[in-house]
Parts: C-alpha cells; structure tokens; sequence
C-alpha cells in the first residue's frame, strides 16, 4: 500500500470510495426515527468528480490516494485559500479502515497546508475521523443541525436583501477572510452550484441556499446573519436542513428554533488556530 498525488485518472475510483465510505457510515449510525439513507446517486457522483477534477487544478499538492495492488483504497483531498487550510474529503475503503491508511493520508494531504496559521474541516459522525483529527490537533467543536419543515407563520418581514451577483463575490470574500483567513474565491462556482445566492444590500452578509438546504452563510453581525437565514427559510420546500450550526452561533439557533425546525446534533466543525467562527454556518466540504 502507498500513498501518492491523486490524478486526473484517479477520480472515479475516488468519488466510488467516498461514496461507499459515507453510505456505509449513515448505515452504522442511522438513528431509528431516520428514514434509510441513499447511497450517492450519479448526478451527485458526477458532482464530486467535477469539483474534484477542479482542486487537482487549483491545488494538486493537497489531493492524495492511497494505492494497493493498483487500485485506488483511500483519498484525502484539501485545499488552502490564504491563510487558511480546508480538508474538503477524507475517506477509506470500509473494509480496511481502522488500519492506519487514514493516518498517512492525512499526513500526506496536512503537506499542503504547511505553513497556514489556520486549519478547518467539518468532521462526520465516525469516531475513526474524530480520532484521526484529534491526533493531528484539531479541536473538535459539536455541530448541531436544524430540520425540518418551516412553520411558515413564524415568518418575520424581512428587507434589504437581494439576489447575489458575480460582483459581490469580492466583498463576499473579505467577510470570509475576516471569519476565516481566506476567501472562497475559485469556490464560489462550486457553492452556487444549485443553491441561490442572496446578500445584504449593505453588503454586511451572503448566504448560499437551495429550496431544501442551507449551504454557506456568512456576516459581518447578527442582525444580517439572522434576516439572511430568516430568507432562506422562507424560500425553503417541504423541508429544510441548516446542517452546519455551532455553539458560537446561538443566533442560528434561535432561528431555527422560531420556525419550530427540530434540533440535532452530528458531528463537528474541526478547527486548528482559530475560534469557531460567527456569524458562520460553514459549507460542509468547502468550510
Ligand atoms: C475517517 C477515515 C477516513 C479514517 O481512515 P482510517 O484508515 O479508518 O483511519 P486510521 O486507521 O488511520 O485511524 C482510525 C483511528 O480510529 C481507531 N478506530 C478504529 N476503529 C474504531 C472504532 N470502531 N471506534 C473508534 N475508534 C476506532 C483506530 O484505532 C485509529 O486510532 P489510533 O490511531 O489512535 O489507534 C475512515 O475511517 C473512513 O473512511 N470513515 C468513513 C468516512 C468518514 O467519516 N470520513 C471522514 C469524513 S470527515
């Protein structure tokens, strides 16, 4: 078994890993009152494999895969935007995890981040990962999840918003440097992939979100994080998830709560040389 740079050729194998990887892991851990998960379907597979495709361009020292007899085992993929160093995918072929392959992948795919004073990834449920990322340091900040469906008389009037436009995405990027230490830049195609983006007028705040989830969300205070997630909801469908939510963000909390979404806990948002951020809701691959 080694470890070496992912390539172009390597890709489908990867996303097939990840994929049985974390179809595997919602099996493990589905609470009874959780429907069954699906596994990864081929559009979202085709998804991946072109966000993937896309960091091999934009950071190939940060994409790693563990190989055995020629084929693909294991990958790490990461990518560092200023200051800043993201893990966006780590996962190993289920039948050989707890082997230490994760271990050298990590290692391999931290390389990149050499030098970054600042390190985030939001981890899943498996007690492997938390392990993993303890060891390298991370300290590991619980993440609550609001679902549900929004009641929708608990939607407050909400002004100063409007649709997003590719020349917001150089202020956008200054909120997130201040929250994070780098921008989202080259990310900004991949986060508004389905997901509309809205943003305060002021630009004091954005928020990426489709009719069913919320994927990114970021302010200079509460009152804009509160009226950006305020209209998210109030676009929402059937039903809603704000997956990424910390303690830090007790604002979001009481949001959601208001619009009787339930509240969960999964995972955490792993967090090396600097505090959770807020008002923050992270995107769970590109933080
Ligand atoms: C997380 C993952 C990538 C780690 O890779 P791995 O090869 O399993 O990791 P390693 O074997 O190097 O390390 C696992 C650690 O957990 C321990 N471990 C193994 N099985 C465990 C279990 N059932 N419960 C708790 N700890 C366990 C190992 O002993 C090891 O800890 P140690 O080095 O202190 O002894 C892999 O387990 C995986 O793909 N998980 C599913 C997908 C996922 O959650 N990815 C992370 C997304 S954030």
């Amino acid at each position: 078994m080694h470890i070496r740079p992912m390539s172009p050729e390597d890709v489908p194998a990867a996303e097939q890993i990840s994929a049985d990887a974390f179809f595997e892991l919602d099996l493990a851990l589905r609470a009874v009152t959780e429907p069954l998960p699906e596994r990864r379907n081929a559009e979202r597979g085709a998804g991946w494999i072109a966000r993937t495709r896309r960091f091999l361009e934009t950071d190939p020292g940060g994409c790693w895969v563990a190989e055995d007899a020629g084929e693909v085992v294991g990958l790490a993929t990461s990518i560092r935007r200023e200051h800043v160093w993201c893990l966006v995918t780590f996962a190993v072929r289920p039948t050989l995890q707890g082997a230490g392959i994760g271990a050298r992948l990590l290692d391999a795919a931290q390389q990149h981040g050499t030098g970054c004073p600042r390190a985030m990834l939001s981890a899943s449920a498996d007690p492997r990962a938390a392990r993993r990322y303890h060891a390298a340091g991370f300290a590991l900040h619980p993440q609550l999840r609001l679902s549900g469906a929004v009641d929708r008389s608990a939607l407050p009037a909400v002004t100063g918003l409007r649709a997003g436009r590719s020349e917001d995405l150089e202020w956008m990027d200054e909120i997130d440097r201040h929250h994070r230490g780098g921008p989202h830049s080259a990310d900004h195609d991949a986060l508004g992939g389905d997901e509309a983006l809205v943003v305060a007028a002021d630009r004091s705040g954005y928020a990426y979100a489709s009719a069913s989830k919320l994927t990114l969300l970021a302010a200079r205070d509460e009152a804009t994080a509160r009226d950006l997630l305020w209209e998210c909801l109030a676009r929402s469908g059937e039903g809603f998830l704000a997956g990424h939510v910390t303690t830090a963000n007790g604002w979001a909390v009481d949001v959601g709560l208001a619009a009787r979404l339930e509240l969960t806990t999964r995972g955490y948002l792993g967090l090396r040389g600097m505090a959770p951020p807020a008002p923050y809701l992270h995107d769970g691959a590109l933080l």
